[in-house]
């Protein structure tokens, strides 16, 4: 029995490795210079992709945004959805980014791993349809654009 409960969590964990990044949540106290740094305004739609346990999606709405997080695993996508409760303005959908249509949206936080941010500027290149857009990233740098800004370990990429 506990054996199948390991072989069930390390499964509904480890996809994320093929699909995105594990789960590693942002830290509590580096989330406001994250959201500092993406500077969206109240009302404003923040996506996240992967969106773990909410811990940013939660700050995110403090703020007034509304956000849209997209989360494989669903364990997570229903404790993300208990600590957003709260918050009607946070929507946590369940299934791979990659394979969705992104709704429309002023900004983007990820923390994804180094060999998916080439990918992950495509999509955002061709998502954006020549509006401006604001990406953070946690960690990862986009090899092919300069960031317009950095603070801890946080990228900012502006689109124009
Ligand atoms: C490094 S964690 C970051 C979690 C959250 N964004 C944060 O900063 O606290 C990456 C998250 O992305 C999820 N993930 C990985 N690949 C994914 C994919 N293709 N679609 C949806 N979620 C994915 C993982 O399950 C994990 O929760």
């Amino acid at each position: 029995m506990l054996l199948w409960l390991f072989i069930v969590l390390a499964l509904l964990f480890g996809v994320a490795v093929l699909r995105g990044a594990p789960y590693l949540p942002t830290m509590r106290r580096d989330v406001e210079v994250a959201l500092d740094l993406l500077d969206l305004k109240p009302g404003q739609t923040m996506l996240e992709l992967g969106s773990g346990d909410g811990v940013v999606a939660k700050a995110a709405a403090k703020r007034g945004l509304k956000v849209i997080g997209y989360e494989l695993n669903p364990l997570l996508v229903l404790a993300s959805r208990f600590r957003c409760r709260k918050y009607p303005g946070v929507q946590i959908i369940w299934g791979d980014y990659w394979s969705k249509t992104w709704p429309q949206s002023d900004g983007m936080y990820v923390f994804l791993l180094d060999n998916y941010m080439s990918k992950l500027h495509a999509q955002i290149e061709g998502y954006r349809e020549g509006k401006s857009y604001r990406l953070v990233s946690h960690s990862f740098r986009i090899k092919e654009k300069k960031h317009a800004k950095s603070q801890r370990n946080f990228y900012l990429y502006l689109y124009k």
